[in-house]
């Protein structure tokens, strides 16, 4: 992992670590062709000497690159490297908050991350990590990353009560629970925020604000960050028209660990799939379902639905339902060796109760 620390550091500061994305990207043609750029070109330090000049007097800001990727090749290794600089910095007493770049391809991912394995640390330090991105390249003429950036280094940094420490994602003047963002489009400014429940930064809402506090309420414990190298395994399956036994027999005698199903309408599996899994299921695969509409619930109980030992995903989409599931498998593991006999369906069931923001 590269590094790069200015040196307000040993002073009160907003930690600002970079991971790429196109909020660091360049496009050769700018004034024509803006989306036809390479993501992850410009160090976050540049980034903000760009905003420097609105950033509010009296916030110092400190800069740390973690990575400058495109976030389509975000890797799980990553994942625990930003999972422990976040830890990190949330516990070290001069970082009053943090503010995350990050590409928005994968931003959802990283957003479920971070508040199953530092939600509740950041809640009960009073301080708030917030997401950003952007859908438009650095140097293209209308820009939205330097709004963006400036946006989540006031949200990170306004007196706590107006909303609690926890893990935020900002964009296009909205804010949202970083576990709810869902890209949804491809290029819309608003993209991974758009079908969130989410709040104007400049004026938060009571209702969405009230919601938070709900989820926070039932969110009661962190799970453990997965050490690099012992993620489990999981994929994505799509249940579709002519939908074939061996998608899934495929996967019963290779290494993974779990599958996620993302179903049709309200997470509903193709009736080929069914033995199948049921065989998977004896393999001791974790299976959870989810739907592949992107919105909506997967609800539990549903009796032509379900498989047994397959949980539903509630409102996480597929993309967080599978991070979401090797957290799980991970936290099994983890309570196992501790000599504690929770399972990985346990875990689960956690996020399966916490409330949809409406
Ligand atoms: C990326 O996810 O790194 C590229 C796309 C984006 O940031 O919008």
């Amino acid at each position: 992992m590269s590094s790069q620390e200015n040196t307000s550091e040993n002073s009160p500061h907003i930690l600002v670590l970079g991971m790429g994305g196109t909020i660091a990207g360049l496009a050769s043609r700018p004034e024509d062709k803006p989306l036809e750029y390479v993501a992850g070109q410009v160090e976050v330090g540049s980034l903000l000497a760009h905003i420097q000049s609105a950033v509010p007097e009296g916030i110092q800001l400190v800069s740390r690159q973690l990575a400058n990727i495109n976030s389509c090749n975000l890797t799980e290794a990553l994942l625990t490297q930003l999972g422990e600089a976040v830890r990190e910095a949330l516990a070290n007493a001069l970082v009053t908050g943090v503010v995350l770049t990050h590409g928005t391809d994968t931003i959802e991912e990283t957003g479920v991350f971070l508040q199953l394995t530092c939600g509740k640390y950041a809640e009960n330090l009073g301080k708030r990590v917030i997401l950003t991105g952007a859908m438009l390249p650095a140097n293209a003429p209308k820009a939205d990353g330097p709004s963006n950036l400036l946006d989540a280094i006031r949200w990170a940094s306004t007196p706590i009560d107006d909303c609690p420490g926890g893990i935020y994602a900002v964009m296009d003047g909205r804010g949202c629970m970083a576990m709810d963002l869902s890209k949804r489009h491809g290029s819309a400014l608003n993209a991974p925020i758009q079908a969130s429940p989410s709040s104007s930064v400049g004026l938060i809402n009571p209702s969405w604000l009230s919601g938070v506090k709900a989820v926070q309420a039932l969110w009661t414990e962190d799970w453990p960050i997965p050490k690099e190298g012992e993620w489990p395994w999981v994929e994505i399956l799509t249940s579709h028209a002519g939908a074939r036994p061996e998608t899934i027999t495929h996967w019963l005698n290779s290494k993974v660990k779990g599958l996620v199903l993302a179903g049709t309408g309200m997470g509903s599996l193709h009736d080929a799939w069914r033995e199948s899994l049921v065989a998977a299921v004896k393999h001791g695969i974790a299976l959870v379902r989810t739907s592949r509409t992107g919105a909506g619930e997967a609800q539990a109980n549903l009796p032509e639905k379900d498989i047994p030992g397959c949980l539903a995903s509630g409102s996480l989409s597929a993309p967080r339902a599978r991070i979401a599931l090797q957290l799980a498998l991970n936290a099994e593991k983890q309570a196992q060796t501790a000599g504690k006999s929770l399972t990985w369906q346990d875990f689960f069931a956690r996020i399966a109760v916490l409330p949809v923001i409406r």
